[in-house]
């Protein structure tokens, strides 16, 4: 990987003290479990901190806990009372995610849902549950387009939502690609092109995870 993004980053993390104890603990938990080692990194994790802040967020849906270190930076932006929701299909990554919200202390922000993603979120539909005001979608890249169709239907008009991995060391740009998260990537993309309901950006990202890049989109008025 490119040094000088990786000093950079370490650069940040340093400056701005983006990881304490607790955060820190988690990583090496997430190691020792011996899960993949593919979590947003400290300066991304701050990153969507600060967007949940601005966005004054007292409810989020994450897709794709992992060990739930994304998870943390999330819950620790909530507003008083606020909720996050994750959801992870893997039993062994629920569990450690379930250990480290403990370490963290927001366990009792956070509602962890241990179950296939598409079929959580049928579930939050047919259950009526109140629209988020931001979401994170990082979970399997192959399922992005029918996780964006359904958690549309879980936001409202100023809902934010972020898709990391998007970029995927350009191979985003890639029409012949038979790779299933490149294809789920693009169509993602192709979906929000079209979508007249929402405004869409894309950030190429660089760091210690390599080249990559995350999309952010906003769900306009209705009537806009
Ligand atoms: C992979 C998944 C991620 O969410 C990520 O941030 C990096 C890599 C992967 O599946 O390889
Ligand atoms: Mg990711």
């Amino acid at each position: 990987m490119n040094k000088t993004w990786t000093k950079v980053d370490d650069f940040f993390c340093d400056s701005f003290a983006l990881q304490d104890k607790a955060l820190k603990q988690v990583l090496l938990n997430c190691e020792k479990e011996g899960l993949p080692q593919i979590q947003i990194s400290a300066c991304q994790g701050q990153f969507l901190h600060l967007l949940a802040k601005v966005q004054g967020a007292g409810r989020i849906l994450e897709i794709g806990t992992l060990g739930g270190y994304s998870s943390i930076f999330l819950a620790r932006a909530l507003k008083e009372n606020g909720v996050l929701y994750t959801i992870e299909a893997l039993e062994k990554h629920s569990s450690v995610a379930a250990k480290n919200f403990e370490i963290c202390g927001v366990s009792d922000k956070i509602k962890l849902i241990n179950n296939d993603a598409t079929q959580a979120l049928y579930d939050l539909i047919d259950k009526g549950c109140e629209p988020f005001d931001l979401i994170f979608i990082d979970a399997d890249k192959d399922n992005y387009p029918i996780y964006l169709e359904l958690v549309l239907k879980l936001t409202r008009p100023g809902s934010v939502i972020v898709a990391d991995n998007i970029v995927r060391d350009g191979e985003l740009i890639n029409k012949e690609s038979q790779d299933p998260c490149v294809q789920g990537v693009r169509k993602y993309c192709q979906i929000l092109s079209e979508n007249k309901q929402t405004e869409t950006t894309g950030i190429q990202t660089v760091g210690p995870k390599g080249y990559d890049g995350f999309t952010l989109t906003i769900v306009s008025r209705a009537d806009n």
